[in-house]
C-alpha cells in the first residue's frame, strides 16, 4: 500500500499563495497532497500552529513566504525566518526529523517554483515515511 503524505501549507497572501494560484492557472502540475492554509504574511505563522498540524495528523509542513527584501510587512519573513529555525531545533528535542518543515520563499510570478518545491518536498515526506505524532 502506498503511503501518501498529508502535508499542511501556510503560504503567505502577497507571494506564495499568489505563486500558487499562477501554478493552478498556468495548469502546472504538483501533487495534490497539500492542504494550503492563507496567512497574511509568513511572520504570522507561530510555531504552535506547526506543532498543531503535526499533532493532528500533518506529516509535514511547508512555510511560504515573500523574499527577502519584499515581505509587505516589511520584517514579516526575517521574524519567520527565526522562528522556523528555531522550531526545527525544537522538533529535534521531540525526535521528529527536522526536514518535515520546510521554509520556502516564492514570489507571486514564481508558479513554477511553487509546483518544484512542494512536489519535491512531498516526494521527501514520502521518503520519510507517516508521522504518527499522536504516539
Ligand atoms: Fe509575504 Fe511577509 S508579506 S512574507
Amino acid at each position: 500500500m502506498s503511503f501518501e503524505p498529508k502535508i499542511v501549507a501556510f503560504l503567505c497572501n502577497w507571494c506564495a499563495y499568489a505563486g500558487a494560484d499562477l501554478a493552478g492557472v498556468s495548469r502546472l502540475k504538483y501533487p495534490a497532497n497539500i492542504v494550503p492554509i492563507r496567512v497574511l504574511c509568513s511572520g504570522r505563522i507561530d510555531p504552535e500552529f506547526i506543532l498543531h498540524a503535526f499533532r493532528n495528523g500533518a506529516d509535514g509542513v511547508f512555510i511560504g513566504g515573500c523574499h527577502p527584501g519584499d515581505c509587505h510587512y516589511i520584517k514579516g519573513n526575517y521574524h519567520a525566518r527565526r522562528r522556523i529555525l528555531l522550531t526545527k531545533k525544537l522538533l529535534k528535542e521531540m525526535g521528529i526529523n527536522e526536514k518535515r518543515l520546510r521554509l520556502e520563499w516564492v514570489s507571486a510570478t514564481e508558479g513554477r517554483k511553487f509546483a518544484n518545491v512542494v512536489s519535491q518536498f512531498v516526494e521527501e515526506i514520502r521518503q520519510l515515511g507517516p508521522l504518527e505524532a499522536k504516539k
